[in-house]
């Protein structure tokens, strides 16, 4: 008979989505936290190119896993994987998303069926806000705009669980600063290329950020407190999108050049004139989030810029 666990003595966490951007740096973290009894089962499509030693990898889409083969249930889940569309724009999303919600659901009905508690932890984007002129906080209610409006569908399973043996909580997080992801996509390419620094349109809209390397901090910190339905973890520091094109011309000494939205999809287009502010009420992770100043995090970041040309 299984016994009863608890997230605090033994636990086996598993990781959906470790290989991406941000899944990569929460594993570093994880695993340089790992406690003597930890199991950790990590799953991508892919291997990762470099497995690490006490790591049970698996492969598959999440979304048709035969959870019933991972050797233990999970006590913990920390969910990176949104399954995501690189062609089709919105079409392509809405059938990922749908995808993505078929397979959540399919998720919490294994891990409810369990017979012990599972915490869940979903990454999630502070673009499910929306657009606001006020700060954001947990207690905003959801609003979806640019790529949140069709990727919320994968999000339902979670957002309306009431199963009792999971308990899941949306971390939610704005820009996130690291090398790969948007930064690169947006701004990288562009200043490597052209040596331009791009401003999105008239640049008027507020952005707030934070360091991948901080989200993995706060997420393997949380991993141990009592729980909250969502959290949002972001530098109480907000400035316009031309500002911060402004802090990277000034730190690379190049020229800023106003980028034309009208080219891009609505989605893109949203992205960059949408303003969301993301703070938060709770104070847990206050001790990683306000370690140095923002300025001082956005300012160390850009400093290790490599714009060379490989
Ligand atoms: N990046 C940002 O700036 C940002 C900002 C706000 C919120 N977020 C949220 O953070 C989460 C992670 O973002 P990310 O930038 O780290 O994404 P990413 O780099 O695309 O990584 C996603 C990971 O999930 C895996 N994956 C995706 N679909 C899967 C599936 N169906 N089955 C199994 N594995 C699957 C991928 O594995 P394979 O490569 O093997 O397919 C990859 O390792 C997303 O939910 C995103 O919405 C990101």
């Amino acid at each position: 008979m299984k016994t009863k666990q608890t997230a605090s003595d033994k636990r086996t966490v598993l990781v959906l989505g470790s290989n991406g951007f941000i899944g990569r740096e929460f594993v570093k973290e994880l695993l340089s936290n790992k406690r003597e009894d930890d199991q950790f089962y990590f799953l991508n499509r892919t291997l990762p190119a470099q497995k690490i030693d006490g790591v049970h990898y698996f492969t598959g889409d999440f979304t048709h896993f035969d959870w019933t083969s991972l050797p233990c249930s999970p006590d913990i889940v920390v969910h990176f994987a949104r399954n995501s569309s690189k062609r089709g724009r919105k079409l392509g999303r809405l059938l990922a998303s749908v995808k993505g919600y078929f397979g959540n659901k399919r998720l919490l009905n294994y891990l409810s069926k369990q017979n012990k508690q599972c915490r869940v932890f979903y990454l999630s984007g502070s673009l499910m806000y929306g657009n606001h002129t006020e700060v954001v906080t947990e207690k905003t209610p959801l609003q979806p705009i640019s790529f949140a409006k069709e990727y919320i569908h994968a999000e339902q399973p979670f957002l309306t669980n009431t199963k009792k043996n999971t308990a899941v909580t949306f971390v939610r997080v704005p820009w996130v600063l690291g090398n790969g992801s948007w930064f690169d996509a947006f701004y990288l390419k562009k200043i490597k290329i052209e040596q331009v620094v791009p401003i999105y349109g008239d640049g008027s809209n507020q952005m707030a950020f934070i360091l991948n390397q901080d989200i993995a901090k706060c997420m393997v910190h949380l991993l141990d407190i009592p729980f909250h339905p969502i959290v949002n973890l972001a530098y109480d520091y907000y400035i316009t999108q031309a500002e911060f094109s402004q802090l990277i011309a000034n730190k690379l000494q190049l020229p800023l050049k106003t980028i034309p939205l009208q080219t891009f999809e609505r989605a893109i287009k949203e992205a960059f004139t949408s303003s969301i502010k993301l703070g938060s009420e709770l104070d847990d992770c206050a001790f990683i989030l306000e370690h140095l100043s923002a300025k001082e995090k956005i300012d160390h970041f850009l400093g290790q810029i490599d714009i060379s040309v490989v």
